[in-house]
């Protein structure tokens, strides 16, 4: 074991890989794995790709992938091996059958790309079966520790701020007010960086409390009411939904014209942007890379351009910190 937890297998020569993405998906996946398969096979690793994530694993759902199996797919959102959340793996007798088929196929390490839960499902594999793995952060809410930014949060910013500029377009024609939700279980970011791109008047987002009473603040000293505004929320804001907020809004108000936007799973669809097909493409080639140097048991990530391996328990539990510069920024300008 390295200082930080990360596994170090001496002298282990990996000649087959598995490669999975599981949890929610992510614009991105693709490019990530057109990477891994690529990186391996100019090593002459075996690639093989698991459907379906630890479903797949569990139900023997694994294939030899080549060069071609991964043409003309990193332009593409989802993930051409599919997704789970598998309810299966969570039991001791899930994960043995996983362990099985992946002893059946010869496979010696993994490529695990996803978030929170796909890194606890990898680690239990090492735990209990000494399989290694390398996790790639694979989700749109940029969550994860040991990484500036995860696969596809780029894309889910860019699909919300185009939202929000289309939301403008009306709520200026008729002078509304609108509460746009975007996604973010437990994270503000999507929020934080579509509502500073989107120009939107206030942001709401679970890092920060009270902000509907800003926003009421903010709301009541603008000169012209009849004026549009833009909120964003957070999924997982503490203050409530979308929903909620506007209607806390209008017993405030309740002469303004008041509507609520759920962007919802549009947010994980589309074309990935080229800032996350080479995010994406860094990390897959890194996680082989790390599996090729004897490494386990952790996440690769991108921090300040560099790359850097977490150990999983790090990169679960690490409540990643939001941006406050960013913050400070926008609450001095979106008035
Ligand atoms: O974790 C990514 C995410 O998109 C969250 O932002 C959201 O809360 C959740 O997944 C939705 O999950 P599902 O696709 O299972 O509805």
């Amino acid at each position: 074991m390295t200082k930080d937890g990360i596994i170090l297998f001496l002298l282990h020569i990996v000649k087959r890989i598995g490669i999975y993405t599981s949890g929610g998906d992510s614009p991105g996946m693709n490019a990530c794995i057109r990477a891994a398969v690529r990186t391996a096979l100019a090593f002459d690793i075996e690639p093989y790709g698991i459907r379906r994530g630890y479903e797949g694993m569990i139900e023997d759902d694994i294939q030899p992938l080549n060069a071609a199996s991964v043409s003309n797919i990193i332009q593409y959102g989802g993930t051409v091996l599919k997704t789970a959340r598998s309810k299966e793996f969570m039991k001791a007798e899930g994960r043995a059958k996983a362990a099985e088929n992946l002893k059946k196929h010869g496979i010696e390490g993994l490529v695990c790309i996803g978030g929170n839960g796909s890194y606890t499902g990898a680690l239990y594999l090492q735990q209990e079966y000494g399989i290694p793995a390398i996790g790639c952060p694979g989700t749109i809410d940029n969550d994860l520790a040991g990484t500036d930014f995860t696969i596809g949060f780029d894309t889910a910013v860019n699909t919300a701020m185009d939202a929000i500029d289309r939301v403008r377009d009306t709520a200026e024609s008729h002078g509304r007010v609108f509460f746009i939700e975007v996604m973010g279980r437990d994270s503000g970011y999507i929020g934080l960086y579509a509502g500073l791109a989107g120009g939107a008047e206030g942001i709401l987002i679970p890092e920060k409390g009270n902000q509907f009473e800003v926003l009421i603040k903010h709301y009541e000293q603008k000169s012209r009411k009849k004026e549009f505004s833009i909120y964003v929320v957070a999924e997982g804001d503490d203050e409530g939904k979308a929903v909620d907020l506007s209607k806390r809004f209008l017993e405030h108000y309740p002469e303004s014209d008041t509507r609520v936007v759920v962007l919802g799973h549009i947010q994980r669809g589309g074309k990935p942007t080229a800032s996350d097909r080479i995010l994406a493409s860094r990390l897959g080639a890194h996680a082989v890379k790390g599996l090729m140097d004897g490494l386990s048991n952790c996440a690769v990530g991108v921090v300040k351009d560099e790359i850097l391996y977490t150990p999983f328990a790090e990169a679960i539990k690490g409540k990643k910190e939001l941006n406050d510069n960013l913050w400070v920024l926008n609450e001095m300008i979106c008035r």
